[in-house]
């Protein structure tokens, strides 16, 4: 007996949740084990231009360029994909955590999507998009999913810092979190700190190539017995550096900082490894388009000889492929999508 041909299905995604418009077209093929998704298009429209001369997001007109972008924007991902609204079968969209006034725009404009063609709505939590971004190039490991679950996520953002225990494909616990500020937002204050454009996180990763003598500073929590983190008390250790030592070359502060950010996420995602016999670890998230985090935790993962998936840069950073990408796994689990009328974007959205 020939076995049935997977029935595939069209989904567009949309994301709106801070400072970037993006859409995507992705193609998924249903299997009984792994929700096979292949991205068609995936359209990012940055504002850092305009925000970068206030050195950081302004909600407002962050909310303003997503109203004059997501026409474009998503009418280019569709061509790309070579697509048309009429052979779409779900519409995905962001509607939370995130910036209120930007939020609103990527679910309404979903909403008026849906009413007009009658394609029912995926309502995506952001973080979820980050937490299934690794996942979604895994097809060629679908038949080892023994060799992914349990797996510890962690999502470093300009937003988040979060360690998560995925137990299987649908089960997740959050194990710890930030306590003040994320890992992104602590590299953008220190670039700030040290008069480096925005977003920081990358002139931080950049510069800190250059060094050779960084700076000691301090591992905040990184002894705790939780999965907490905190990265205000390292800012604040790097803003009193400065101060007392004015001379220090901008690199070796960057590398400094950088080796102390990331020596406790690592450790604290290993020590999750051990607690919870993990056989994969997962980066995702702006901060996981960081070189040294990507480095230090490919290797301290094949010294335990773990899986470790990141996905590339671009999909580190807001896009919409990963919604794409995070509506398909909520399908494959069973989510029933929604009418239109009962979305609403929640600015707090918790995962
Ligand atoms: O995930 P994302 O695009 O937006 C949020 O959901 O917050 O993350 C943006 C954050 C920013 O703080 C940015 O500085 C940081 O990711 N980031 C980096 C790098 N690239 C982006 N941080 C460190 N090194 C990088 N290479
Ligand atoms: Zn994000």
């Amino acid at each position: 007996m020939i076995a049935a041909k997977p029935q595939k299905k069209i989904i567009l995604a949309i994301e709106t949740s801070c400072d970037e418009t993006a859409a995507s077209v992705l193609s998924l093929s249903h299997d009984k084990q792994w929700p096979n998704t292949t991205t068609l298009s995936s359209i990012v429209k940055s504002q850092i231009q305009l925000h970068s001369k206030f050195g950081g997001v302004v909600p407002e007109a962050a909310a303003r360029a997503h109203v004059k972008n997501i026409l474009p924007v998503t009418q280019k991902a569709l061509s790309t994909a070579h697509c048309s609204l009429p052979t779409i079968d779900y519409i995905a969209v962001t509607v939370g955590p995130g910036l209120i006034p930007s939020l609103i725009v990527g679910a309404e404009f979903a909403k008026a999507l849906s009413l007009a063609t009658g394609k029912p709505l995926i309502p995506v939590n952001h973080m979820l998009g980050h937490l299934y971004s690794p996942l979604g190039q895994l097809s060629n490991i679908k038949s080892q999913s023994s060799n992914v679950f349990p797996m510890i996520s962690l999502i470093v953002s300009g937003g988040h810092t979060m360690l998560v225990l995925m137990k299987n494909i649908r089960d997740y616990q959050v194990l710890g979190e930030t306590v003040d500020d994320a890992a992104g937002e602590a590299f953008d204050k220190v670039a700030k700190l040290l008069k480096l454009p925005y977003p920081g996180g990358p002139e931080v990763n950049k510069l800190a190539m250059k060094a050779r003598h960084p700076v000691e500073f301090p591992r905040p929590m990184i002894n705790a017995k939780n999965y907490n983190f905190s990265f205000s008390g390292l800012k604040t250790a790097v803003l009193y550096h400065l101060r007392d030592h004015p001379q220090t070359p901008t690199a070796e502060i960057c590398a400094g900082f950088q080796d102390a950010a990331v020596d406790v996420l690592a450790t604290k995602t290993l020590r999750a490894v051990k607690e919870y016999k993990a056989k994969s670890v997962s980066l995702s998230g702006g901060v996981a388009a960081n070189q040294m985090l990507r480095n230090s935790l490919r290797l301290k993962t094949k010294d335990f000889g773990l899986n470790f998936f990141v996905p590339p840069s671009n999909l580190c950073t807001d896009n919409a492929e990963m919604m794409g990408i995070a509506a398909a796994f909520m399908l494959h689990n069973g989510y029933k999508p929604k009418n239109y009328k009962t979305i609403k974007a929640d600015p707090n959205l918790s995962l």
